[in-house]
């Protein structure tokens, strides 16, 4: 099997310390498996503006085209929050998704088993939920011009953000999640305001049509974001794979992680197309975000982070039976009850902090490695 290199970018926040984790993972994999994964590590987010000045310096964007994969932590602290728009934490990720065309975000929302009692649903309602919510992530409103703050003649503010969207973007992302589907139950529905906006008319138009034309066997469905944001509290496991644009899977996917009991546990993937090498350019990041309240403490549950390296194993490295024996690892380690704040309620033992969690989870695949 080829070395493998991968970029760490572990950003603000609770970023470093759950990268952390996913480090020794990593470094676990090379001693007793075949996955060979070289590492660099780099600054984004905030970290890269206290040294650079901007959160994501050219000469980090240049190894992030060059790598394999990269794996994110978080971007993003309160003392950022007056800094303009352009040099924002934020901005950093934002402009890896754009500059590396990662149009396809992963954000897979599973129940595990020992967590079901930590929904705010009713457990018969989550158990064994397995939803996959595909995210356009290069283009709508969060893309598209004009945008910005300008001043009418009557001295009135006007703040502009344009959602657009092409035939191409719609249609690549369609494919991602049909694609998805197949390995998966066979069901897409997508999501869209067709009722009010002209690019959901053609959202849903442009699905329907790659549907017809190369997935008839896929089930599909459309409904409009909100009653889509209803359906998915109210019964969320008629889902299969969902897809929709940026801005909605942005809120969607918020949704459909807290169904599972805690952002602590959700991993993403941000696909793009296949490079030379035939692996599609790619980015993993936990979807919690830098969690300034608990940054430094030792709280965090690095489980997303390292299921995120789960992901990169299955679409990066293409080593399935790896990523499903880190899955099981973790799952395994929730299932004795070793678990971050986040995830704790009481019973007589203590929370674990990260690190001890890191540590459980790397015992769990010696475990299984037996
Ligand atoms: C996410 C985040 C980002 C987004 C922020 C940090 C820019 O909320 O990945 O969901 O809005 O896309
Ligand atoms: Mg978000």
């Amino acid at each position: 099997m080829p070395k493998y290199s991968a970029l760490m970018l572990a950003g603000d926040g609770i970023g470093p310390e759950v990268m952390r984790e996913v480090k020794k993972v990593i470094a676990w994999f090379s001693q007793n498996t075949k996955v060979q994964i070289e590492i660099d590590e780099d600054l984004v987010g905030g970290a890269s503006y206290d040294k650079h000045g901007t959160p994501l310096h050219d000469h980090t964007l240049e190894k992030a085209k060059n790598t394999d994969f990269i794996l994110l932590g978080a971007v993003g602290a309160p003392k950022y929050d007056e800094l303009p728009f352009e040099i924002k934490p934020e901005r950093g990720l934002l402009k890896l998704r754009k500059e590396l065309d990662l149009f396809a975000n992963l954000r897979p929302a599973q129940c595990f088993d020992a967590l079901a009692d930590y929904s705010s649903l009713k457990k018969e309602f989550i158990a064994g939920l397995d939803i996959m919510i595909v995210r356009e992530l290069t283009s709508g409103v969060y893309f598209g011009e004009p945008r910005g703050i300008t001043v009418d003649e009557e001295g009135n503010r006007i703040g502009i953000n344009t959602q657009r969207y092409t035939t191409h973007e719609i249609r690549r992302v369609a494919r991602a999640a049909f694609e998805l589907a197949k390995k998966r139950n066979n069901n897409v529905c997508s999501m869209e305001k067709a009722n009010v906006m002209e690019s959901g008319v053609l959202w849903r138009e442009e699905v329907q049509h790659v549907h017809d034309e190369e997935y008839p066997e896929v089930q599909l469905s459309h409904m409009y974001a909100d009653a889509g944001a209803m359906q998915l509290v109210r019964a969320p496991k008629q889902f299969d794979v969902i897809v929709t644009d940026n801005l909605f899977g942005d809120i969607l996917s918020d949704a459909a992680a807290m169904l599972t009991g805690s952002l602590g546990m959700l991993p993403s993937a941000s696909l793009g197309s296949p490079s030379k090498k035939g692996i599609p350019k790619a980015l993993y990041e936990p979807v919690h975000g830098s969690a300034p309240d608990i940054t430094g403490q030792g709280k965090a549950n690095p489980s997303a982070c390292i299921l995120s390296f789960a992901m990169a194993l299955k679409y990066s490295l293409d080593c399935t039976t790896e990523a499903a024996m880190l899955e099981t690892a973790v799952q395994k380690t929730l299932a004795k009850g070793i678990r971050t704040p986040d995830l704790f309620q009481g019973q007589g033992k203590k929370p674990v902090s990260t690190s001890i969690m890191g540590d459980a989870i790397i015992n769990e695949l010696n475990i299984l490695a037996c």
